[in-house]
């Protein structure tokens, strides 16, 4: 398999918005759920990009943006979001190597543990990080959306 092999990670960069939209509305349905005016991905790069934007990574073939992941660190635990590979291209390694490439980053920071969240009803995708060592932490997660946001949501 080639597609791994010469894949590059780099950081996203503004000329990669329409392609890492385009590869979210594929992959994420809630970013195409008309209901769900918060799931507003140019709004997602653009508070990334004002908040730790060194850890928005894209996966790129060529001159392909084939895949994305972010993620944050607040100085006691670390965090994983937006991990999307091109649907043409899954079960070829592109989706371990990025969140290896976010493991390695953090861990040079020195965050202790990296926590992310899978909606329960997804159960491939928590196949996948199984596969990569990541096990059910016995919490439940809670949340309060704020700002306009809570509002445009309720
Ligand atoms: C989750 C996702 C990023 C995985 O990317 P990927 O590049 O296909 O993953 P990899 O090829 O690195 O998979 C590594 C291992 O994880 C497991 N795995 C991956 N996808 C799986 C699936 N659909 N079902 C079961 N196990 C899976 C396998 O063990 C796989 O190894 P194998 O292919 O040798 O069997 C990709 O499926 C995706 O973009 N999904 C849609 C977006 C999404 O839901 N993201 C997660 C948000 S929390």
């Amino acid at each position: 398999m080639t597609t791994a092999a010469t894949l590059s990670i780099r950081r996203f960069d503004a000329g990669d918005t329409d392609a890492v939209v385009a590869l979210w509305q594929e992959a994420f349905p809630e970013y195409r759920d008309a209901t769900k005016p918060q799931r507003n991905p140019h709004l997602s790069i653009a508070n990334k990009l004002a908040t730790q934007p060194e850890l928005f990574f894209v996966a790129v073939l060529g001159e392909r943006i084939v895949g994305t992941v972010m993620g944050g660190y607040d100085g006691h635990r670390g965090w994983l979001y937006s991990l999307a590979v091109d649907a043409s291209l899954r079960r070829h390694g592109i989706g371990t190597r990025l969140v290896a490439h976010v493991e390695k980053t953090l861990t040079e920071r020195g965050c202790p543990k990296l926590n992310l969240q899978v909606l329960s009803a997804k159960a491939d995708v928590r196949a996948f990080y199984e596969a990569l060592g990541y096990r059910t932490d016995e919490v439940i997660s809670l949340g309060k959306r704020l700002g306009e946001v809570a509002a445009s949501a309720a």
